[in-house]
């Protein structure tokens, strides 16, 4: 009799126990699944070409890797392709992720947005910079002809060719097709079939909630030393400092490269363009990003859009009823 009770209680213990090591395991599993590796001691520009990148990279990265102690590499995409293959993404993202002597690391490079979300893994900190889309377009049509003040030996592929963009247009030709313009929208929209389809409305979509999900900041070529000033008080890490080098710079540094000579466009190749779909598409992602960077300019300046301003903003809350004491 005694020995039979004495067995019920036994394995009525023996179910708590092992019902409470299940719980403790499912939680602790839950948890694990969520926790990532910090990757703020990573930032990737995936720069985009005519857009004042060389610029903005080696006035904030290259100039100030030293002082700041973080390390800079440029990410050079075979043949400029922007889109990598998904084993390469693989390889890209573990390297990135696991070369600790490496870190904390600026990339940079001509290359669509990697999600690194996808393979299991936190996003480092994305920045960008993008320009109004005709004026990219112009600046790369100009640039490919006359070359700029940067690598100035250096022939580019269209160097003797003199058509002005206008002339170029009344005749239909490959450089100033608007196929060329579908470049920003890409670039954000990642490494999806869709993104590099011409016009599709889809990557529109999915770049700008690219643009606001996994991106710290984007900025624009017309406010970038905004950009900058900004970037100082949010990634201060690498960017201590950056607003007031930039400034530092003489006209000739800060402006770095431009294109020799440009010409704008008649009023009758613009009026054109404008009516173009893949033109008011590129128009209508720049305008969203550049809508939202005003704003939020604006927000951290406390109302005053001042740059100088930002740096010394008082802290707009406190903690407090702090335990234990
Ligand atoms: C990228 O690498 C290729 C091949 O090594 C080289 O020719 C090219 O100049 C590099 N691009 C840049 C921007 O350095
Ligand atoms: C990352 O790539 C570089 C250059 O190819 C290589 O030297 C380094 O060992 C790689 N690091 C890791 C952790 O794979
Ligand atoms: C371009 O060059 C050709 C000859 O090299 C000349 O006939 C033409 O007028 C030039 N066009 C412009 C716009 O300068
Ligand atoms: C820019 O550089 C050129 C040649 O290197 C020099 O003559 C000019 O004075 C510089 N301009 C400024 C504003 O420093
Ligand atoms: C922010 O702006 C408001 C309204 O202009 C002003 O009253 C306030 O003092 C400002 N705060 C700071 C920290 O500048």
């Amino acid at each position: 009799m005694l020995w039979k009770k004495r067995k019920i209680v036994y394995v009525f213990f023996i179910s708590v126990l092992i019902l409470f090591l299940i719980l403790v395991k499912t939680k602790s599993r839950r948890y694990s699944a969520i926790k990532w590796p910090a990757a703020n001691n990573i930032v990737i520009y995936n720069r985009i070409p005519k857009t004042g990148s060389t610029t903005f990279t080696n006035a904030i990265a290259y100039d100030l890797y030293k002082e700041n102690e973080f390390n800079v590499l440029h990410v050079n995409m075979t043949k400029n392709r922007q889109v990598m293959s998904l084993p390469d993404q693989y390889t890209f993202i573990n390297n990135v992720t696991t070369w600790t002597e490496r870190l904390p690391a600026f990339y940079h490079g001509h290359v669509a947005f990697v999600d690194f979300q996808r393979f299991g893994v936190a996003n480092p900190i994305y920045i960008n910079i993008i320009r109004e889309p005709l004026e990219r377009l112009l600046s790369h049509y100009y640039f490919l002809r006359y070359g700029d003040n940067y690598r100035i030996g250096l022939k580019r592929s269209r160097a003797g060719n003199n058509e002005t963009f206008d002339e170029c247009y009344a005749r239909s030709g490959k450089d100033c097709d608007m196929k060329q313009m579908w470049m920003q929208i890409p670039y954000f929209c990642g490494h999806y079939l869709f993104c590099t389809e011409v016009g599709n409305p889809d990557a529109l979509k999915m770049a700008k909630q690219n643009a606001i999900e996994k991106y710290l900041l984007v900025g624009t070529t017309a406010r970038m030393r905004d950009t900058i000033a900004l970037l100082e008080v949010t990634v201060p890490h690498f960017f201590k400092g950056a607003l007031s080098h930039f400034d530092s710079l003489d006209a000739n540094r800060s402006h770095l490269r431009y294109t020799k000579k440009k010409i704008a466009p008649n009023d009758q190749t613009l009026s054109m363009i404008r009516r173009n779909e893949v033109y008011k598409m590129e128009r209508e992602f720049y305008d969203f990003v550049s809508d939202l960077f005003d704003a939020v300019f604006k927000k951290a300046t406390n109302g005053t859009s001042k740059a100088e301003s930002l740096v010394n903003m008082p802290l707009q809350y406190h903690f407090e009823k702090i335990k234990p004491t």
